[in-house]
């Protein structure tokens, strides 16, 4: 055999070698041991090759002077590309990872749905030129009750199972007295909406807690009639719960309107199989025309002021919209429940 042939099967031979070593290697440091084993300046096996070339005859050195530097090369670039791919992270295919897996992002959060539904509810209330008040969860009787037409001896003045502070401070029971804290300090025209938290001394289980939210709704202006309270409340039920929704006033009774209602809506509902079909009337509200004797005690005109206002619980209405079976969900904070309403990495 001719040694020009052994020594190009040589350099072949080397250059498998070398590449599958590049290959199994594991880190920039295994690399540098290769590149010194085959490459390196003074024992590297293709540096020895290449500096025998000298030694053979003319003709014999150009084809295996070519075939070196050609593996020579070839070996260079496997060396580069592997750094390359171990300095993206590449590493982690030969530890057993599945790259394939979607990363994991960071967790975001977001609002409660009860915060979500209030957000609904107060957007919707907004457009049609409603301005946000708040008012203090510790009150006094006067704003919770006496101003609102309530005596203290009256049953609703019990019926709603108060908590007290002290004497006559209490936890505000509904968020009605912001009504009237919003008319001390203002003159009509007034539309307000009054989202807050309210306490009663209720015993806590799937329909009721001892602390809620409310959002109170308050208008009062010149010639404010019940058509107008009436297309108002029928106006946001179609909005949030769409354009086929029922709505339906129930006479009710509030120390603080006159007269007033409970209003029910009856939702359209998609079954499964896509048929539409009408829900049961639910109560979504108490609600009613401010009783003259309300807007007297907060030195307004009766004669010539009117307004309506409603009241409503958007954790009751996050129920009926989501299907939730147990308030206590809404305040347990299980991330399995709540992640279902955010944003959260899956999404
Ligand atoms: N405050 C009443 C309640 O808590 C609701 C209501 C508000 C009714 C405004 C009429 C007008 O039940």
């Amino acid at each position: 055999m001719n040694p020009q042939m052994s020594l190009i099967e040589t350099l072949q031979g080397l250059e498998s070698e070398a590449l599958s070593a590049i290959r199994a290697s594991l880190d920039a440091d295994g690399l540098e041991t290769i590149r010194i084993s085959y490459l390196g300046r003074k024992d590297g096996r293709i540096s020895l090759i290449l500096r025998k070339l000298g030694e053979i005859d003319d003709n014999e050195r150009r084809p295996v002077g070519a075939e070196a530097n050609r593996v020579k090369v070839a070996i260079r670039d496997a060396l580069e590309a592997r750094l390359v791919h171990f300095e993206s992270d590449g590493s982690a295919e030969s530890s057993g990872d599945d790259l394939t897996l979607p990363g994991r992002r960071r967790w975001i959060g977001g609002s409660h749905p009860v915060t979500q539904v209030v957000d609904e509810i107060w957007q919707i209330f907004r457009s049609m030129g409603f301005v946000r008040a708040r008012g203090p969860e510790a009150d006094t009787e006067w704003y919770n009750f006496v101003a609102l037409n309530t005596p203290l001896d009256h049953p609703a003045a019990d019926e709603q199972d108060t908590l007290y502070l002290k004497d006559s401070v209490l936890l505000r029971s509904h968020t009605s007295p912001v009504q009237v804290r919003t008319m001390e300090k203002h003159e009509p025209p007034i539309r307000i909406l009054a989202p807050g938290m309210v306490y009663r001394r209720d015993t806590y289980d799937a329909t009721h807690t001892p602390a809620f939210a409310q959002i109170e709704g308050l208008v009062v202006d010149e010639g404010v009639s019940f058509v107008d309270f009436k297309a108002t409340l029928a106006e946001f039920a179609r909005r949030f719960w769409g354009p086929g929704t029922k709505v339906r006033f129930r006479p009710s009774y509030f120390p603080f309107t006159e007269p007033s209602a409970e209003v029910d809506v009856k939702r359209m509902i998609t079954l499964k199989d896509g048929t539409r079909v009408e829900s049961d009337w639910i109560e979504i509200m108490g609600a009613g025309m401010v009783d003259p004797n309300v807007l007297e005690n907060v030195g307004y005109d009766a004669e010539r002021y009117t307004g309506f206002a409603f009241g409503m619980g958007p954790a009751r209405i996050a129920l009926l919209k989501y299907g939730v079976p147990d308030l206590r969900l809404f305040f347990q904070n299980d991330v399995r429940f709540l992640s279902q309403f955010t944003h959260g990495p899956d999404q």
